[in-house]
């Protein structure tokens, strides 16, 4: 069987973004694939942190990927800094990495841009990103588009480390979902959207309410065309609100278009946001029915236990390719 690995920076209550260019996906693969999937609270502390909403946001993730419906028995669900390995691993990754394709990360670029005090860590989050996917061999890694420049960065230092050191890691390849990879903003279509927006308009959360998922769906930048039809160069925003009715409804987009031919914005939308609380809904309530458990305790102890199992052994292979510390004593 195959694996897989991903995660999501507890950063903020993830969007809608997130869920279908992720964790929609994720739900998918675990059928097929032995699957980790994580939260990946280091990656949080490259930018700064208020440490109470932090813990917060590191259980909401856990529990929001179980109640999207990421089975625990199937796959192993844990939180990044609870396997020490993510972060030895990062580290012997880092001195791997040349500082000059670090800087070359838009990422990197755009959170650092105009800003007079970045973290080391914002540069060197690709290597622990890295760390996090080879620690498992994974062999696919299923993410929004965004995330595409971060996995060519691993495969070139998966093939650096087993050209220099020991052919120890896969080289995982890259899947993008064909469509909703890259879900925007509402208010700037053109733009991603994202869940450290200033403009909370801009995206809808999975823990929003129906009322202001109704309310920011209705405000949604369009055009003054007034045709529901998808083209995405000249009516951003309309053909953003396509794709997203069409992966969540599971109809074409072809189809949406003429359903709503000769039809206004108005009734579309109002659609869309019933469509989107219909899907956000059952996940919200299974969310409130887990956040205060003990059962995700359970479920987060038992998937660090198993993540640190596979993690560790590989932090070894990959200490003893490099010749850190001692050799194993005969006994
Ligand atoms: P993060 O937390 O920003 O996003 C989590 C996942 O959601 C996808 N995504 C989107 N997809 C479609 N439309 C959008 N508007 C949108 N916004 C976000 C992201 O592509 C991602 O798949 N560096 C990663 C987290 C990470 C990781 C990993 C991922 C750390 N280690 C190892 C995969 C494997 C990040 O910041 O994702």
């Amino acid at each position: 069987m195959k694996t897989i690995f991903s995660g999501i920076q507890p950063s903020g209550t993830i969007t809608l973004g997130n869920y279908i260019g992720a964790m929609k996906q994720f739900v998918e693969l675990q059928k097929e694939y032995n699957c980790y999937f994580c939260v990946v609270d280091q990656h949080a502390i490259t930018v700064p942190q208020d440490k109470m909403e932090l813990r917060k946001n590191i259980r909401s993730l856990a529990a929001l990927y179980l109640a999207s419906g990421i089975d625990p028995d199937k796959s192993t669900l844990f939180i990044q800094s609870e396997v020490p390995a993510h972060a030895q691993a990062g580290w012997m990754l880092q001195c791997v990495s040349y500082i000059g394709e670090l800087e070359r990360m838009t990422q990197f670029k755009d959170k650092s841009e105009g800003k007079e005090a970045v973290s080391a860590g914002l540069l060197t989050y690709p290597p622990l990103m890295a760390a996090d996917i080879l620690l498992y061999g994974a062999d696919l890694v299923p993410v929004g588009e965004d995330q595409k420049q971060h996995l060519e960065l691993t495969r070139d230092l998966a093939e650096r480390f087993n050209r220099k050191y020991n052919d120890i890691f896969t080289v995982p390849d890259v899947r993008i979902p064909e469509v909703g990879a890259r879900v925007m903003s509402l208010q700037e279509p053109t733009k991603k959207m994202s869940k450290s927006d200033a403009n909370k308009k801009a995206f809808i959360t999975l823990l929003d309410e129906p009322k202001q998922i109704e309310k920011k769906i209705k405000s949604a930048v369009t055009d003054s065309d007034g045709i529901v039809k998808y083209d995405k160069e000249n009516k951003p925003g309309v053909s953003n609100l396509l794709s997203i009715y069409s992966i969540l409804e599971g109809t074409s987009i072809e189809e949406l278009e003429k359903k709503y031919d000769g039809k206004g914005y108005g009734e579309f939308k109002g659609d869309l946001a019933k469509v989107v609380i219909d899907t956000i809904k059952p996940i919200q309530d299974r969310y409130y029915e887990l956040i205060e458990s003990t059962e995700l305790d359970d479920i987060l102890d038992k998937g660090a236990e198993k993540a640190n199992f596979t993690a560790s052994k590989m932090v070894n292979k990959m200490e003893k390719a490099m010749g850190l510390g001692r050799k194993a004593r005969k006994k």
